[in-house]
């Protein structure tokens, strides 16, 4: 089901490695809703990954950026102004995270902390670059639109999710003091999604993800929200239809952030579910 309501938007998606990424498939998304869309990830991310088969199939033209780096997210804005022939672009999608603590199972209380350090720069700190960029050389058009991936762990302790809860935490704070400064400026909306877990290569990377999948999807009432509804949502959001939403956190999660316990989940426990 489409609707067109990007028609005419430009936008740009960050953190489409394969088909599994959240990024690959709000951009598969956007695209049927009719928008224009640039996309970007590590420079090496995009050699080893199948970024350049999703950028045929949405006629969209890859560009390679570091989001730790000031100078290669100036040098995509300059890029995107040339594609989209000076015009303005309309939104922004974070889909970007890495934690070297829980890849080389470094636990929360043992942190390397020029890991945790890294991981808060690619994780969190990166979005800050992202806005403050593009606030600096007025990249966004009025009514934009800015949304980042976050989980809950920001707000609830998930022990495995490590360090990965505190970037979120800041990834969090940025979107809505970012999105205060946005909303002056030039009515830009800054918010964060706090989405159902998925099995992605990010997200597999956490030690004991398909327990901690069943076991949200158990505690849900509507079950995990899965990707292709979090796309919809993404592209709602990048519409003109949620023009004065800024500056939240919001879960599309099936009712897990709301949920204490569920009786599937006691059902399970007591071996009562096969
Ligand atoms: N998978 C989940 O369960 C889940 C749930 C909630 C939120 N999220 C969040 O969604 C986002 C996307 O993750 P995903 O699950 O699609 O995994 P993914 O591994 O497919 O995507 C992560 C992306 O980050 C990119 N990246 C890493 N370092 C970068 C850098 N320095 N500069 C630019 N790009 C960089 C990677 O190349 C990759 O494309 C992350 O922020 C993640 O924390 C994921």
């Amino acid at each position: 089901m489409t609707s067109k309501i990007l028609k005419g938007k430009k936008g740009i998606i960050f953190g489409a490695l394969n088909e599994q990424s959240i990024a690959w498939q709000v951009a598969l998304k956007c695209r049927q809703e009719g928008a224009d869309i640039v996309l970007s990830n590590l420079p090496i991310a995009i050699r080893f990954s199948d970024t350049e088969k999703l950028a045929a199939d949405i006629q969209a033209p890859v560009f390679g950026a570091d989001l730790t780096k000031i100078e290669d997210i100036e040098k995509l804005y300059a890029f995107c102004s040339r594609h989209f022939k000076k015009k303005k672009i309309d939104f922004i999608l974070h889909s970007v995270a890495n934690s070297l603590n829980i890849r080389k199972k470094h636990p929360y209380t043992e942190l390397n902390y020029e890991y945790y350090q890294k991981t808060l720069d690619v994780s969190a700190v990166s979005f800050h670059k992202v806005l403050q960029v593009a606030y600096q050389k007025d990249v966004l058009n009025e009514w934009g639109s800015v949304v980042a991936m976050t989980y809950i762990a920001a707000q609830r302790i998930f022990p495995e999710y490590n360090e990965m809860s505190d970037a979120k935490a800041l990834l969090e704070a940025i979107a809505r003091n970012f999105g205060y400064h946005y909303a002056i400026r030039r009515n830009v909306r800054v918010n964060t999604i706090s989405q159902s877990p998925v099995a992605t290569r990010a997200g597999t990377g956490i030690n004991g993800f398909m327990e901690f999948m069943d076991y949200a999807d158990h505690m849900s009432p509507l079950g995990n929200a899965p990707v292709a509804d979090l796309a919809s949502f993404c592209a709602m959001l990048f519409s003109d239809y949620t023009r004065y939403i800024t500056m939240q956190n919001i879960f599309h999660d099936g009712g897990f952030s709301a949920t204490g316990l569920s009786e599937k989940l006691i059902h399970e426990m007591r071996g009562e579910i096969k």
